[in-house]
């Protein structure tokens, strides 16, 4: 008897000891996991990739904007599907704050493969992780590594216009001390960082955010420079006209943005400081020289970017529609 009470009371203790463990471990992302949805929606990957293989055929773009939209998601408030919630008129969300307004696209496809998820498996998989399911096979469609998902992540009720415009996101006029404080701030490395901004790998920056660059930096290839000034003029006009972030491949992703960098053609600000004589020059040479040793670091530091502050367990909801709460 007496061993029977206290092997339970050892039992005891260590339930106890185990819930003091998650409590304290601060983020929930312990709770996301690949196989979240594998008895509850095991066809919620299969459902994801034909749309996006479909949209990005026609459109490559497409895939570039998925990605960026998963990484306002998750810097501002968590990994939550927040920026995927629309304006109304009593309610004011992510979609206009300086950092997304007129930038962030996506919403349309976003819909249809919700749509395509919700046939198989009505009100189960949450739009915070439908953006994290199409930024992965978005890499993956246009040539990038692959990798498995961790999910599970819910759904906020809301979002804030505020903490998407408060600095939380990093700017292309960055300098490299303020991307890393940026990143660290949201329990990113340095090395997360430089690996994440090979993002920039594919899709195309409005004139309006390379415009001060391409007229006034001089760590700037002088040809590289007059060819992005001939479609965005320095004074009024253009703001809006496209540019690819990668001047060599812009709708594959591979390393050449890195290479890019080596000529001082980073089209951002932000993204020349990450090779301008500084503490990260070295990592920009090796993921040039190291192909595969970008696409691994740029896996990892994908997973510890869904991993920011996740909704779990009872918080939050599985939204019906991404563009509002239930
Ligand atoms: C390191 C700090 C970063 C800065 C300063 C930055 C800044 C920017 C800016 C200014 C644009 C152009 C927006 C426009 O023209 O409206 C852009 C585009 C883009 N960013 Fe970043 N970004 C950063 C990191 C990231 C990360 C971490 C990702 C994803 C993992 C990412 C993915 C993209 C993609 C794919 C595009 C092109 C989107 C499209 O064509 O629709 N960026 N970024
Ligand atoms: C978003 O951009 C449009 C067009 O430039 C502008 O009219 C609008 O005021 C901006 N919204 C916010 C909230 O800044
Ligand atoms: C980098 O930017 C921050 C924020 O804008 C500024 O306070 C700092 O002085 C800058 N650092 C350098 C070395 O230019
Ligand atoms: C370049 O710098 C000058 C002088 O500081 C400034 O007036 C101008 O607005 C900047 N940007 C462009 C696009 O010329």
């Amino acid at each position: 008897m007496a061993s029977y009470i206290s092997s339970s009371s050892f039992t005891f203790n260590v339930i106890v000891a185990l819930a003091l463990l998650v409590v304290f471990t601060g983020s929930s992302s312990a709770q996301l996991s690949t196989s979240f949805y594998s008895t509850s929606c095991p066809k919620v990957f299969s459902a994801v990739r034909p749309v996006l293989i479909n949209a990005i055929s026609k459109a490559p773009r497409l895939g570039a904007s998925l990605l960026r939209l998963h990484f306002h998601d998750c810097f501002v408030n968590g990994c939550d599907g927040s920026v995927l919630l629309d304006d109304t008129a009593t309610f004011k969300g992510e979609k206009t704050a300086a950092p997304n307004n007129r930038s962030i696209r996506g919403f349309k496809i976003v819909d249809d493969i919700k749509t395509a998820v919700e046939k198989v498996c009505p009100g189960v998989v949450s739009c915070a992780d439908i953006l994290a399911i199409a930024a992965r096979d978005s890499v993956v469609i246009l040539g990038g590594p692959d990798w498995a998902v961790k999910v599970g992540r819910r759904d906020s009720k809301t979002a804030s216009f505020t903490d998407a415009g408060n600095g939380q996101l990093p700017s292309g006029l960055s300098n490299l001390t303020e991307l890393i404080r940026r990143f660290r701030n949201k329990g990113l490395s340095t090395q997360d960082m430089v690996a994440l901004s090979g993002a920039h790998t594919i899709g195309q920056a409005r004139c309006i955010t390379f415009r001060d660059r391409i007229y006034n930096d001089t760590n700037i290839d002088s040809s590289f420079a007059k060819l992005r000034r001939s479609t965005c003029p320095r004074k009024t006009g253009g703001r809006k006209n496209l540019a690819p972030m990668d001047i060599q491949t812009p709708n594959h992703f591979d390393n050449k943005y890195f290479k890019n960098l080596l000529s001082q053609k980073g089209l951002l600000h932000s993204d020349q400081e990450l090779y301008n004589g500084g503490s990260t020059d070295s990592l920009v040479k090796t993921y040039v020289n190291y192909p595969k040793t970008f696409n691994n670091d740029f896996v990892t530091a994908m997973i510890n970017m869904g991993d920011i502050e996740p909704l779990t367990g009872s918080s939050g909801e599985i939204r019906k529609n991404c563009r509002r709460p239930n």
